[in-house]
């Protein structure tokens, strides 16, 4: 039987990507997936979003792979299509196991030059739409005494980045988040943790360059921060530890913060 047959995961930002490489792992590993994503441009940063065609290609793909999946267009920080997601994914399925809280923004601005606008969407997509999205889904979770809750944060979750300021108080947030929740839910055998991937070959890594006006590889070259000879890691390097948290392997992994990052933060 598969890992994860019989069971529903929830993830966000699932359009391409990360979320995109998770649905489709755990798609292959036997999981029904609900596919949430703003699949439309918005108005920061100034790179490429999700969109709708990559949800239906996603869609088919799933079933392709003997799967159902649900998609559902929406913005995190919208309670409405939050609240509506998890209720078309209620309907369909009658629980949640597994939310992968990834949807997510990035984007440099030095400190003394960041507008409100730029402060304000990166909080609150990054770390009021993982609140957002998760006080719609526990409710059904601890209803069935059972649940994984894993966010996105990011290596900046657990250190500084430069010109990065609203980017990391955003992941430094979700990993607060994370052990707050973890402890709030245990009692419910709900366990929560994050991931911290270094970069990851991702739509965002090459909309991040563009926005500098230099290459992907000039950037990863000019960070040389991995400590492993990769750029980058692949979506898929990061779907694995997610898969790997949400197994009943990890079944005494909460509120702990798992690392993705080719030895980044080692030195
Ligand atoms: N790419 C990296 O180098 C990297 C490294 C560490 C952590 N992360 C984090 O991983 C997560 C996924 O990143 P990625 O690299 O796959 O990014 P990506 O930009 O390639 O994909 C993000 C997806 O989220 C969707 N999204 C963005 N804002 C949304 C919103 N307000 N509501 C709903 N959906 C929204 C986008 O449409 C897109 O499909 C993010 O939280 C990011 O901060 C990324």
């Amino acid at each position: 039987m598969a890992e994860f047959e019989g069971k529903v995961a929830f993830i966000t930002g699932a359009a391409h990507g990360q979320g995109r490489a998770t649905a489709l792992a755990f798609a292959k590993e036997g999981a029904d997936i609900a596919a949430f994503d703003v699949a439309k441009k918005i108005e920061y940063p100034a790179y490429e979003f999700g969109t709708s065609d990559e949800l239906k290609s996603l869609k088919e793909e799933v079933e392709a792979l003997g799967r159902k999946c649900v998609i559902c267009a929406g913005d995190v920080r919208d309670d409405e299509a939050v609240t509506a997601a998890v209720k078309k994914t209620i309907d369909e399925f009658g629980k949640i196991d597994i939310l992968f809280n990834n949807a997510g923004i990035c984007a440099y601005a030095e400190v003394d030059k960041m507008t409100d606008d730029e402060w304000n969407a990166m909080i609150d997509i990054n770390l009021k739409g993982p609140f957002n999205v998760t006080r719609r889904v526990v409710p059904y979770m601890k209803e069935k005494m059972s649940g994984v809750i894993i966010n996105n944060s990011s290596v900046m979750g657990l250190r500084g980045g430069r010109r990065l300021s609203h980017y990391t108080a955003s992941k430094w947030g979700l990993t607060g988040l994370t052990k707050a929740w973890a402890i709030e839910l245990a009692p419910f055998n709900i366990r929560v943790v994050s991931i911290h991937p270094t970069g990851v070959n991702t739509p965002m890594n090459d909309g991040l360059a563009a926005m500098e006006g230099k290459t992907p590889m000039e950037i990863a070259e000019a960070s040389a921060g991995n400590l492993q000879p990769v750029p980058w890691i692949e979506p898929e390097d990061a779907a694995n530890l997610v898969l790997f948290l949400a197994s009943d392997k990890a079944r005494y992994c909460t509120g702990g913060q798992y690392l993705v990052d080719a030895g980044l933060l080692s030195v």
